[in-house]
């Protein structure tokens, strides 16, 4: 289902509001969150709502969705960082809620088997809130993924570290990604697929519009039964 909003503040209240009801309604809820920049304003409105009405994160676990190979969690820029100062430090999350991909591990594939044995134990998503990248891509599922992959280290497009560059404040050399796979994300009870701006508008169309394909890998997480996919007016413009 596709939803509008006249603007990324609107888009953000009611994304945030699903985030605290789902949490009100099953408080050992499992969530995976994307990092970047459209879910920014989601994360202070969540806090905003649960710190008013006392809504208690403390049951929820959260699973990480993608890391940048070789970006500490503490370097500003890593997907943990922002997760870290929007969401588990103002929720005072414990570190046993948080499942995430250490990207400076020795072995990476191992990584990828601890969190995909996470996520089992978990159960599956409850929600997992994603954005999209430019090229389509959903947390580091770059196009032509395997949509059966679970988690996975990949080589990033060049499209990804070139627009990655926003997150550091100096040139970062970014090359791989660590990332859930398709297949953990479309089993996820409720995907929430967010855009905004107008620089996405030509992406959502192709997301939206174009046949399905791994070519883009956000088509195969809107044409899924559960997303819920939130435009903003400027997002949708080519709709
Ligand atoms: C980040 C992530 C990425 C971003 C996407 C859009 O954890 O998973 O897939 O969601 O690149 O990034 P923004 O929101 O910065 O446009």
């Amino acid at each position: 289902m596709i939803t509008k909003f006249k603007n990324y503040q609107e888009l953000s209240k009611f994304a945030a509001g699903k985030i605290v009801q789902l949490v009100k309604n099953k408080p050992a809820a499992v969530l995976c969150l994307a990092g970047g920049d459209t879910p920014a304003l989601t994360y202070d409105i969540v806090v905003e709502i649960a710190m008013a009405e006392s809504v208690s994160f403390a049951a929820v676990t959260f699973i990480g969705l993608d890391e940048w190979v070789g970006i500490e969690r503490a370097m500003p820029g890593s997907c943990y960082h922002f997760l870290q100062q929007k969401i588990f430090d103002p929720l005072h999350i414990q570190q046993h809620q948080v499942h995430f991909f250490d990207s400076g591990a020795h072995d990476l594939q191992k990584e990828c088997d601890r969190i995909n044995k996470s996520l089992e134990n978990a159960g599956c998503l409850d929600l997992a809130l994603v954005g999209i990248g430019l090229n389509g891509h959903i947390g580091f599922n770059e196009p032509g993924v395997d949509p059966l992959l679970k988690a996975h280290v990949v080589e990033l497009d060049q499209l990804t570290t070139a627009t990655g560059q926003k997150y550091f404040t100096t040139s970062t050399a970014l090359a791989l990604g660590i990332t859930l796979g398709m297949a953990q994300i479309l089993e996820a009870r409720n995907v929430m697929l967010m855009a905004s701006g107008k620089k996405k508008a030509a992406i959502i169309r192709k997301a939206l519009q174009e046949p399905v394909s791994n070519a883009v890998p956000a088509s195969l997480i809107a044409s899924h039964a559960n997303t819920l996919v939130l435009l903003d007016d400027e997002a949708a413009a080519e709709l």
